[in-house]
Protein backbone atom coordinates (compact mmCIF):
# COMPACT_ATOMS: atom_id res chain seq x y z
CA UNK A 1 0.00 0.00 0.00
CA UNK A 2 1.29 3.77 -0.84
CA UNK A 3 1.16 6.47 1.85
CA UNK A 4 -0.39 8.92 -0.26
CA UNK A 5 -1.85 11.19 2.57
CA UNK A 6 -5.38 12.32 3.37
CA UNK A 7 -6.11 15.74 2.02
CA UNK A 8 -6.43 18.04 4.70
CA UNK A 9 -4.47 18.49 7.62
CA UNK A 10 -7.03 19.88 10.46
CA UNK A 11 -10.75 19.72 10.77
CA UNK A 12 -11.61 22.74 8.54
CA UNK A 13 -9.78 20.96 5.59
CA UNK A 14 -11.85 17.62 6.35
CA UNK A 15 -14.65 19.38 6.68
CA UNK A 16 -13.88 20.66 3.07
CA UNK A 17 -14.03 17.25 1.89
CA UNK A 18 -17.13 15.97 3.51
CA UNK A 19 -18.74 19.16 1.70
CA UNK A 20 -17.10 18.09 -1.70
CA UNK A 21 -18.39 14.66 -0.74
CA UNK A 22 -22.57 16.45 -0.18
CA UNK A 23 -21.93 14.80 3.11
CA UNK A 24 -22.19 18.09 4.98
CA UNK A 25 -25.04 20.48 5.68
CA UNK A 26 -24.86 23.66 7.01
CA UNK A 27 -28.03 24.64 9.26
CA UNK A 28 -28.68 28.17 9.07
CA UNK A 29 -31.63 28.42 11.21
CA UNK A 30 -31.08 29.66 14.83
CA UNK A 31 -30.94 27.22 16.97
CA UNK A 32 -30.84 26.59 21.17
CA UNK A 33 -27.61 25.35 22.84
CA UNK A 34 -30.14 24.05 25.20
CA UNK A 35 -30.91 20.30 23.89
CA UNK A 36 -31.74 21.62 20.44
CA UNK A 37 -28.60 20.64 18.89
CA UNK A 38 -28.21 17.60 20.58
CA UNK A 39 -32.05 16.20 19.13
CA UNK A 40 -31.02 17.33 15.84
CA UNK A 41 -27.52 15.44 15.95
CA UNK A 42 -29.01 12.59 17.62
CA UNK A 43 -32.06 12.41 14.96
CA UNK A 44 -29.52 12.82 12.03
CA UNK A 45 -27.20 9.99 13.16
CA UNK A 46 -30.48 8.01 13.72
CA UNK A 47 -31.56 8.04 9.83
CA UNK A 48 -27.17 7.87 8.98
CA UNK A 49 -27.23 11.70 7.67
CA UNK A 50 -24.94 13.96 6.91
CA UNK A 51 -22.51 15.78 8.93
CA UNK A 52 -23.44 19.04 10.08
CA UNK A 53 -22.30 22.39 10.76
CA UNK A 54 -24.36 24.53 13.26
CA UNK A 55 -24.07 28.32 11.71
CA UNK A 56 -26.54 30.72 13.88
CA UNK A 57 -26.35 29.69 17.25
CA UNK A 58 -28.49 31.56 19.62
CA UNK A 59 -26.42 33.74 21.97
CA UNK A 60 -23.18 32.93 19.80
CA UNK A 61 -23.42 35.14 16.61
CA UNK A 62 -20.99 34.23 14.25
CA UNK A 63 -19.85 31.08 16.05
CA UNK A 64 -20.25 27.35 14.61
CA UNK A 65 -20.52 24.08 15.79
CA UNK A 66 -20.10 20.76 13.69
CA UNK A 67 -21.43 17.33 14.88
CA UNK A 68 -21.65 14.13 13.10
CA UNK A 69 -18.65 13.87 11.04
CA UNK A 70 -17.21 10.06 11.94
CA UNK A 71 -20.14 8.04 12.62
CA UNK A 72 -20.29 5.61 9.16
CA UNK A 73 -18.12 3.85 6.67
CA UNK A 74 -18.37 6.79 3.93
CA UNK A 75 -16.76 9.56 6.81
CA UNK A 76 -14.77 8.00 8.21
CA UNK A 77 -13.04 6.54 5.09
CA UNK A 78 -12.79 10.19 3.40
CA UNK A 79 -11.16 10.76 6.67
CA UNK A 80 -8.54 8.05 6.10
CA UNK A 81 -8.38 8.81 2.28
CA UNK A 82 -9.44 5.31 1.34
CA UNK A 83 -12.55 3.36 -0.60
CA UNK A 84 -15.46 3.47 1.46
CA UNK A 85 -15.53 0.08 2.55
CA UNK A 86 -14.59 -1.65 6.01
CA UNK A 87 -12.71 -3.57 4.22
CA UNK A 88 -10.40 -0.94 2.81
CA UNK A 89 -10.50 1.06 6.14
CA UNK A 90 -9.32 -1.53 8.38
CA UNK A 91 -6.41 -2.30 5.81
CA UNK A 92 -5.70 1.28 6.26
CA UNK A 93 -5.86 1.39 9.96
CA UNK A 94 -3.71 -1.60 10.31
CA UNK A 95 -1.00 -0.27 8.19
CA UNK A 96 -0.95 2.98 9.37
CA UNK A 97 -0.76 1.53 13.35
CA UNK A 98 2.31 -0.29 11.92
CA UNK A 99 3.91 2.54 10.62
CA UNK A 100 3.73 4.88 13.22
CA UNK A 101 5.49 8.38 12.09
CA UNK A 102 6.66 10.79 15.14
CA UNK A 103 5.33 14.27 15.64
CA UNK A 104 6.88 17.18 14.82
CA UNK A 105 7.13 20.79 16.64
CA UNK A 106 6.77 23.36 14.20
CA UNK A 107 7.14 27.06 15.26
CA UNK A 108 4.07 29.12 14.64
CA UNK A 109 0.48 27.17 15.73
CA UNK A 110 -2.65 27.57 14.40
CA UNK A 111 -4.24 27.06 17.81
CA UNK A 112 -2.08 29.61 19.29
CA UNK A 113 -3.12 32.36 17.06
CA UNK A 114 -5.38 33.72 20.32
CA UNK A 115 -3.95 33.18 23.58
CA UNK A 116 -6.14 33.96 26.69
CA UNK A 117 -4.81 34.28 30.45
CA UNK A 118 -5.53 35.44 33.66
CA UNK A 119 -9.40 36.89 33.61
CA UNK A 120 -9.46 36.87 29.82
CA UNK A 121 -9.81 32.89 30.50
CA UNK A 122 -13.74 32.06 30.22
CA UNK A 123 -14.56 28.66 29.39
CA UNK A 124 -18.10 30.16 28.43
CA UNK A 125 -16.77 32.01 25.71
CA UNK A 126 -17.63 29.19 22.78
CA UNK A 127 -20.82 27.49 22.48
CA UNK A 128 -21.08 24.38 24.01
CA UNK A 129 -24.39 22.73 24.35
CA UNK A 130 -26.69 21.02 26.78
CA UNK A 131 -26.42 17.84 24.78
CA UNK A 132 -29.05 15.83 26.17
CA UNK A 133 -32.76 16.84 28.82
CA UNK A 134 -31.26 15.38 31.73
CA UNK A 135 -27.83 16.29 31.80
CA UNK A 136 -26.04 18.55 34.76
CA UNK A 137 -24.28 20.66 32.75
CA UNK A 138 -22.59 21.74 29.37
CA UNK A 139 -20.11 19.02 28.43
CA UNK A 140 -17.62 20.86 26.40
CA UNK A 141 -14.98 18.35 25.93
CA UNK A 142 -17.00 14.97 24.31
CA UNK A 143 -14.18 14.62 21.23
CA UNK A 144 -12.04 16.26 22.95
CA UNK A 145 -8.19 14.92 23.34
CA UNK A 146 -7.27 15.20 26.85
CA UNK A 147 -3.46 14.90 27.14
CA UNK A 148 -0.94 14.33 29.74
CA UNK A 149 2.27 13.10 30.03
CA UNK A 150 3.59 9.93 32.06
CA UNK A 151 6.19 11.40 34.85
CA UNK A 152 8.42 8.23 34.18
CA UNK A 153 8.91 8.39 30.19
CA UNK A 154 7.44 11.74 29.40
CA UNK A 155 5.58 9.66 26.82
CA UNK A 156 2.33 12.08 26.13
CA UNK A 157 -0.97 10.26 25.94
CA UNK A 158 -4.22 11.59 24.30
CA UNK A 159 -7.94 10.13 25.55
CA UNK A 160 -11.53 11.17 24.74
CA UNK A 161 -12.97 11.87 28.49
CA UNK A 162 -15.95 13.55 29.31
CA UNK A 163 -15.42 16.75 30.62
CA UNK A 164 -18.00 19.40 32.13
CA UNK A 165 -17.57 22.91 32.51
CA UNK A 166 -17.88 23.79 36.41
CA UNK A 167 -17.49 27.45 36.34
CA UNK A 168 -15.48 30.09 33.45
CA UNK A 169 -12.22 28.21 34.54
CA UNK A 170 -13.18 25.18 36.12
CA UNK A 171 -13.95 21.94 34.28
CA UNK A 172 -14.42 18.02 35.61
CA UNK A 173 -12.76 15.77 33.36
CA UNK A 174 -13.77 11.99 34.09
CA UNK A 175 -10.85 9.89 33.16
CA UNK A 176 -11.80 6.25 34.03
CA UNK A 177 -9.33 4.25 36.14
CA UNK A 178 -10.23 0.87 36.89
CA UNK A 179 -7.02 -0.61 36.38
CA UNK A 180 -4.18 0.14 39.08
CA UNK A 181 -0.88 1.49 37.65
CA UNK A 182 1.28 -1.51 35.99
CA UNK A 183 -1.71 -4.04 36.19
CA UNK A 184 -2.52 -3.64 32.09
CA UNK A 185 -1.13 -6.29 29.98
CA UNK A 186 1.33 -4.93 27.74
CA UNK A 187 0.18 -3.12 24.68
CA UNK A 188 -2.06 -1.46 27.14
CA UNK A 189 -2.47 2.37 27.03
CA UNK A 190 -1.79 4.40 30.55
CA UNK A 191 -3.42 7.57 29.88
CA UNK A 192 -4.92 10.50 32.64
CA UNK A 193 -5.84 8.61 35.42
CA UNK A 194 -2.23 7.02 36.07
CA UNK A 195 -0.77 10.11 35.06
CA UNK A 196 -2.20 11.84 38.17
CA UNK A 197 -1.93 9.46 40.43
CA UNK A 198 1.83 8.73 39.45
CA UNK A 199 2.10 12.45 40.05
CA UNK A 200 -0.05 12.27 43.28
CA UNK A 201 2.06 9.96 45.02
CA UNK A 202 5.41 12.42 44.84
CA UNK A 203 2.62 14.96 45.78
CA UNK A 204 2.77 16.90 42.40
CA UNK A 205 -0.05 18.67 40.41
CA UNK A 206 -0.56 17.00 36.60
CA UNK A 207 -0.31 19.35 34.17
CA UNK A 208 -2.97 18.78 31.65
CA UNK A 209 -4.69 20.23 28.26
CA UNK A 210 -7.39 19.71 26.21
CA UNK A 211 -7.76 20.39 22.44
CA UNK A 212 -11.23 20.91 21.14
CA UNK A 213 -11.31 20.89 17.04
CA UNK A 214 -8.67 18.22 16.72
CA UNK A 215 -8.60 16.81 13.56
CA UNK A 216 -10.64 13.04 12.47
CA UNK A 217 -7.85 11.26 12.57
CA UNK A 218 -6.32 12.49 16.21
CA UNK A 219 -10.04 12.22 17.60
CA UNK A 220 -10.09 8.34 16.87
CA UNK A 221 -6.53 7.96 18.16
CA UNK A 222 -7.81 9.68 21.09
CA UNK A 223 -10.47 6.94 21.37
CA UNK A 224 -8.94 3.53 20.55
CA UNK A 225 -6.41 2.07 23.20
CA UNK A 226 -2.82 2.50 21.82
CA UNK A 227 -0.27 1.49 23.09
CA UNK A 228 1.24 4.52 24.98
CA UNK A 229 3.88 3.63 27.73
CA UNK A 230 6.08 1.61 24.47
CA UNK A 231 5.60 3.78 21.77
CA UNK A 232 6.24 7.38 22.38
CA UNK A 233 3.53 10.00 22.00
CA UNK A 234 1.82 7.18 20.91
CA UNK A 235 -1.50 8.67 19.14
CA UNK A 236 0.39 11.80 17.58
CA UNK A 237 2.36 8.95 16.15
CA UNK A 238 -0.12 6.75 15.10
CA UNK A 239 -2.64 9.18 13.97
CA UNK A 240 0.55 10.20 11.79
CA UNK A 241 0.71 6.61 10.30
CA UNK A 242 -2.64 7.55 9.08
CA UNK A 243 -2.63 10.42 7.78
CA UNK A 244 1.18 9.48 5.77
CA UNK A 245 2.61 12.41 7.60
CA UNK A 246 3.74 13.70 11.15
CA UNK A 247 1.61 15.35 13.44
CA UNK A 248 2.65 18.90 14.01
CA UNK A 249 3.03 20.23 17.76
CA UNK A 250 3.06 23.08 19.34
CA UNK A 251 4.43 23.44 23.32
CA UNK A 252 1.93 24.89 25.54
CA UNK A 253 2.00 28.29 26.92
CA UNK A 254 1.78 27.50 30.49
CA UNK A 255 3.35 23.68 30.75
CA UNK A 256 5.61 21.51 28.89
CA UNK A 257 2.88 19.69 27.25
CA UNK A 258 3.29 19.11 23.03
CA UNK A 259 -1.03 19.91 21.99
CA UNK A 260 -1.79 19.90 18.07
CA UNK A 261 -0.76 22.57 16.47
CA UNK A 262 -3.70 22.79 13.86
CA UNK A 263 -6.28 22.06 16.90
CA UNK A 264 -9.10 24.61 17.16
CA UNK A 265 -8.82 25.20 20.85
CA UNK A 266 -6.37 24.64 23.22
CA UNK A 267 -7.26 24.40 27.10
CA UNK A 268 -4.79 24.83 29.45
CA UNK A 269 -4.55 23.93 32.94
CA UNK A 270 -3.98 21.63 35.53
CA UNK A 271 -5.14 18.72 38.13
CA UNK A 272 -3.96 19.65 41.44
CA UNK A 273 -3.12 16.39 43.68
CA UNK A 274 -5.70 14.70 45.77
CA UNK A 275 -8.57 17.12 44.53
CA UNK A 276 -11.96 15.07 42.98
CA UNK A 277 -15.13 16.22 42.70
CA UNK A 278 -18.51 15.53 41.64
CA UNK A 279 -20.08 16.05 37.69
CA UNK A 280 -23.33 14.96 35.82
CA UNK A 281 -25.73 13.45 35.52
CA UNK A 282 -24.63 13.44 31.44
CA UNK A 283 -26.23 10.97 29.08
CA UNK A 284 -23.85 8.10 28.58
CA UNK A 285 -23.27 5.53 25.40
CA UNK A 286 -24.58 2.56 27.63
CA UNK A 287 -28.22 4.34 27.18
CA UNK A 288 -28.36 5.46 31.04
CA UNK A 289 -27.83 8.94 32.71
CA UNK A 290 -24.95 8.46 35.26
CA UNK A 291 -22.99 10.68 37.47
CA UNK A 292 -19.13 10.62 38.73
CA UNK A 293 -18.69 11.30 42.11
CA UNK A 294 -14.77 11.45 42.05
CA UNK A 295 -13.44 13.05 39.07
CA UNK A 296 -10.37 15.27 38.87
CA UNK A 297 -10.89 19.10 38.69
CA UNK A 298 -9.27 20.71 35.82
CA UNK A 299 -8.00 24.47 36.46
CA UNK A 300 -7.74 25.93 33.40
CA UNK A 301 -4.67 28.42 33.63
CA UNK A 302 -4.59 29.73 29.55
CA UNK A 303 -6.95 29.35 26.59
CA UNK A 304 -5.61 29.32 23.07
CA UNK A 305 -7.65 29.23 20.07
CA UNK A 306 -7.81 30.41 15.96
CA UNK A 307 -9.55 32.95 15.30
CA UNK A 308 -12.81 32.61 14.35
CA UNK A 309 -12.58 28.50 16.03
CA UNK A 310 -14.66 25.86 15.12
CA UNK A 311 -16.16 23.63 18.16
CA UNK A 312 -16.40 20.33 17.25
CA UNK A 313 -19.37 18.21 19.85
CA UNK A 314 -20.77 14.99 19.60
CA UNK A 315 -24.20 13.68 21.71
CA UNK A 316 -23.46 10.23 23.18
CA UNK A 317 -25.95 7.47 23.42
CA UNK A 318 -26.48 4.23 21.58
CA UNK A 319 -25.69 5.52 18.22
CA UNK A 320 -22.81 8.20 18.63
CA UNK A 321 -20.69 9.90 15.93
CA UNK A 322 -17.43 7.63 15.98
CA UNK A 323 -17.27 4.83 13.87
CA UNK A 324 -18.30 1.95 16.25
CA UNK A 325 -18.87 -0.36 13.44
CA UNK A 326 -14.54 -0.90 13.88
CA UNK A 327 -15.43 -2.84 17.21
CA UNK A 328 -16.40 -5.14 14.85
CA UNK A 329 -13.40 -5.80 13.07
CA UNK A 330 -11.14 -6.00 16.83
CA UNK A 331 -13.22 -8.00 17.27
CA UNK A 332 -12.43 -10.59 14.64
CA UNK A 333 -8.68 -9.80 15.41
CA UNK A 334 -8.97 -11.18 18.49
CA UNK A 335 -10.67 -14.13 16.95
CA UNK A 336 -8.48 -14.21 13.88
CA UNK A 337 -6.86 -17.69 14.97
CA UNK A 338 -10.23 -19.37 15.62
CA UNK A 339 -10.52 -21.70 12.72
CA UNK A 340 -13.94 -22.20 11.71
CA UNK A 341 -15.15 -19.04 12.55
CA UNK A 342 -15.80 -17.45 9.25
CA UNK A 343 -17.76 -13.89 10.10
CA UNK A 344 -18.15 -11.46 13.45
CA UNK A 345 -20.35 -8.85 14.16
CA UNK A 346 -20.95 -6.44 16.77
CA UNK A 347 -24.50 -4.88 16.27
CA UNK A 348 -23.87 -0.98 16.83
CA UNK A 349 -27.63 -0.81 17.31
CA UNK A 350 -28.03 -3.12 20.52
CA UNK A 351 -24.65 -2.82 21.47
CA UNK A 352 -24.73 -0.13 24.41
CA UNK A 353 -21.41 1.46 23.37
CA UNK A 354 -19.36 -1.19 24.95
CA UNK A 355 -20.56 -4.66 22.20
CA UNK A 356 -22.29 -6.07 24.38
CA UNK A 357 -23.25 -8.61 22.03
CA UNK A 358 -21.05 -11.01 19.83
CA UNK A 359 -22.65 -12.41 16.48
CA UNK A 360 -19.84 -15.16 15.40
CA UNK A 361 -20.68 -17.44 11.81
CA UNK A 362 -19.37 -20.62 11.74
CA UNK A 363 -18.55 -23.54 10.30
CA UNK A 364 -19.49 -26.26 12.78
CA UNK A 365 -20.96 -29.94 12.29
CA UNK A 366 -20.95 -31.23 15.79
CA UNK A 367 -21.23 -30.37 19.18
CA UNK A 368 -17.84 -30.58 20.26
CA UNK A 369 -16.62 -28.38 17.40
CA UNK A 370 -19.14 -26.36 18.75
CA UNK A 371 -17.96 -26.62 22.57
CA UNK A 372 -14.39 -25.91 21.43
CA UNK A 373 -15.73 -22.97 19.71
CA UNK A 374 -17.30 -21.49 22.69
CA UNK A 375 -13.61 -22.29 25.15
CA UNK A 376 -11.37 -20.21 22.47
CA UNK A 377 -13.96 -17.38 22.47
CA UNK A 378 -14.32 -16.95 25.80
CA UNK A 379 -10.47 -16.93 26.32
CA UNK A 380 -10.16 -13.82 23.96
CA UNK A 381 -8.41 -10.81 25.16
CA UNK A 382 -12.07 -9.31 25.24
CA UNK A 383 -12.02 -5.45 27.43
CA UNK A 384 -11.58 -1.87 27.07
CA UNK A 385 -14.51 -0.73 24.46
CA UNK A 386 -15.32 -3.85 23.92
CA UNK A 387 -16.93 -5.85 26.81
CA UNK A 388 -19.45 -8.65 25.26
CA UNK A 389 -21.02 -10.68 27.12
CA UNK A 390 -24.18 -12.29 25.08
CA UNK A 391 -22.29 -14.46 22.48
CA UNK A 392 -24.45 -15.93 19.95
CA UNK A 393 -22.82 -18.58 17.22
CA UNK A 394 -24.80 -19.09 13.88
CA UNK A 395 -23.63 -21.22 11.29
CA UNK A 396 -22.11 -19.91 8.15
CA UNK A 397 -24.77 -19.56 5.66
CA UNK A 398 -26.23 -17.04 8.65
CA UNK A 399 -26.13 -12.94 7.36
CA UNK A 400 -25.16 -11.68 10.89
CA UNK A 401 -26.10 -8.17 9.60
CA UNK A 402 -29.37 -9.27 9.85
CA UNK A 403 -30.77 -9.01 13.67
CA UNK A 404 -33.78 -10.78 12.59
CA UNK A 405 -32.10 -13.29 10.85
CA UNK A 406 -30.14 -14.20 13.87
CA UNK A 407 -32.82 -14.19 16.00
CA UNK A 408 -34.74 -16.09 14.17
CA UNK A 409 -32.04 -19.04 14.35
CA UNK A 410 -32.06 -17.91 18.68
CA UNK A 411 -35.72 -18.67 18.69
CA UNK A 412 -36.28 -21.98 16.48
CA UNK A 413 -32.17 -23.55 17.36
CA UNK A 414 -31.40 -22.96 21.08
CA UNK A 415 -33.29 -25.05 23.42
CA UNK A 416 -32.27 -23.06 26.83
CA UNK A 417 -31.92 -26.07 28.67
CA UNK A 418 -29.38 -27.81 26.01
CA UNK A 419 -27.78 -24.88 24.13
CA UNK A 420 -27.18 -22.63 26.24
CA UNK A 421 -24.11 -22.34 28.58
CA UNK A 422 -23.26 -19.66 31.25
CA UNK A 423 -20.02 -18.65 32.84
CA UNK A 424 -19.07 -18.47 36.49
CA UNK A 425 -18.36 -14.86 37.73
CA UNK A 426 -14.82 -14.02 38.47
CA UNK A 427 -15.63 -10.79 40.73
CA UNK A 428 -18.43 -10.26 42.73
CA UNK A 429 -21.48 -8.50 41.41
CA UNK A 430 -22.27 -4.77 42.71
CA UNK A 431 -25.57 -3.67 42.40
CA UNK A 432 -24.97 -0.45 41.35
CA UNK A 433 -26.35 -0.21 38.05
CA UNK A 434 -23.09 1.71 36.33
CA UNK A 435 -21.30 -1.35 37.49
CA UNK A 436 -23.60 -3.64 36.06
CA UNK A 437 -22.43 -1.95 32.31
CA UNK A 438 -18.87 -2.38 33.03
CA UNK A 439 -19.05 -5.53 34.62
CA UNK A 440 -15.88 -6.67 32.31
CA UNK A 441 -14.61 -9.83 34.82
CA UNK A 442 -18.79 -11.33 34.92
CA UNK A 443 -20.46 -13.80 33.55
CA UNK A 444 -20.83 -14.61 29.97
CA UNK A 445 -23.39 -16.72 27.89
CA UNK A 446 -22.99 -18.47 25.04
CA UNK A 447 -26.27 -19.71 23.13
CA UNK A 448 -25.75 -22.33 20.02
CA UNK A 449 -27.76 -20.96 17.42
CA UNK A 450 -26.00 -23.71 14.62
CA UNK A 451 -28.46 -25.67 13.04
CA UNK A 452 -26.06 -28.08 11.74
CA UNK A 453 -24.75 -29.35 14.97
CA UNK A 454 -28.36 -30.57 15.60
CA UNK A 455 -28.99 -32.49 12.38
CA UNK A 456 -28.54 -36.19 12.71
CA UNK A 457 -28.92 -39.26 10.90
CA UNK A 458 -31.21 -42.19 12.49
CA UNK A 459 -31.68 -44.94 11.00
CA UNK A 460 -30.83 -44.06 7.56
CA UNK A 461 -32.94 -40.39 7.65
CA UNK A 462 -32.01 -37.43 8.13
CA UNK A 463 -33.33 -36.05 11.79
CA UNK A 464 -33.58 -32.70 13.41
CA UNK A 465 -33.35 -29.58 11.04
CA UNK A 466 -33.99 -29.90 7.39
CA UNK A 467 -31.07 -28.04 5.38
CA UNK A 468 -30.70 -25.84 4.06
CA UNK A 469 -32.89 -22.73 5.16
CA UNK A 470 -35.53 -21.25 3.28
CA UNK A 471 -34.23 -18.41 2.30
CA UNK A 472 -33.37 -16.31 -0.84
CA UNK A 473 -30.03 -16.86 -1.38
CA UNK A 474 -27.53 -13.12 -1.86
CA UNK A 475 -26.81 -14.12 -5.46
CA UNK A 476 -30.75 -14.31 -5.93
CA UNK A 477 -31.39 -11.32 -3.91
CA UNK A 478 -28.78 -9.32 -5.41
CA UNK A 479 -29.75 -9.61 -9.56
CA UNK A 480 -33.83 -8.52 -7.89
CA UNK A 481 -31.97 -5.33 -6.32
CA UNK A 482 -30.12 -4.27 -9.21
CA UNK A 483 -33.36 -4.92 -11.30
CA UNK A 484 -36.05 -3.01 -8.82
CA UNK A 485 -36.22 0.24 -10.65
CA UNK A 486 -37.20 -2.06 -13.76
CA UNK A 487 -40.14 -3.86 -12.24
CA UNK A 488 -41.83 -0.39 -11.28
CA UNK A 489 -42.97 -1.91 -8.10
CA UNK A 490 -42.06 1.80 -6.57
C1 LIG B 1 -16.87 9.54 22.40
C2 LIG B 1 -16.09 8.89 23.48
C3 LIG B 1 -16.22 9.30 24.79
C4 LIG B 1 -15.50 8.69 25.80
N1 LIG B 1 -15.63 9.13 27.09
C5 LIG B 1 -14.87 8.58 28.07
C6 LIG B 1 -14.95 9.07 29.40
O1 LIG B 1 -15.70 9.99 29.71
N2 LIG B 1 -14.14 8.50 30.33
C7 LIG B 1 -13.29 7.47 30.02
O2 LIG B 1 -12.56 7.02 30.90
N3 LIG B 1 -13.23 6.98 28.76
C8 LIG B 1 -13.99 7.51 27.79
N4 LIG B 1 -13.91 7.03 26.52
C9 LIG B 1 -13.02 5.90 26.24
C10 LIG B 1 -11.60 6.34 26.10
O3 LIG B 1 -11.46 7.47 25.30
C11 LIG B 1 -10.81 5.21 25.49
O4 LIG B 1 -10.86 4.10 26.35
C12 LIG B 1 -9.39 5.58 25.21
O5 LIG B 1 -8.76 4.47 24.68
C13 LIG B 1 -8.72 6.00 26.48
O6 LIG B 1 -7.41 6.29 26.20
P1 LIG B 1 -6.29 5.84 27.22
O7 LIG B 1 -6.30 4.33 27.18
O8 LIG B 1 -5.11 6.42 26.60
O9 LIG B 1 -6.66 6.35 28.55
C14 LIG B 1 -14.63 7.63 25.50
C15 LIG B 1 -14.49 7.21 24.17
C16 LIG B 1 -15.21 7.83 23.18
C17 LIG B 1 -15.05 7.36 21.77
Amino acid sequence: MVDRGVGYKDLRGFLSILEEASALRHVRAQVDLRHEIGAISARTLRHKGPALVFENIEGYPGQCLVTNILDDVEKFALALGTEPSVEAIIERIEHGKGRPIPPRVIDSAACQEVVRTGDDVDLDQFPTPWWHELDGGRYIGTTGGVITADPRTGYINVGLYRAMIKDRNTLSVSARGDWEVGAKPPGYSYGAYTHVLLNEAQGKPTPVAIALGMDPLLTYAGGRVLPSESLQHAEYAIAGGWRGAPTELAPCKTSDLLVPAWAEIIIEGEFLPNERSAEGPHGESQGFYNSHSQVFMMHVRCITHRKSPVSYGLICGAREDFPKFMQSSYARSLLATVDNITDVHVPEEIGAGAGMFLFVAARVETTEEVEQLITAIGGARWGGNLRPRWFIIVDDDCDLHDLEEVMWRVGISALPDHDVQITERTFPLMHEPMTRLYDEKGSRIFIDATFKTKQAVKNGKTVGFTLPVNKISRELAGKVESRWREYGID
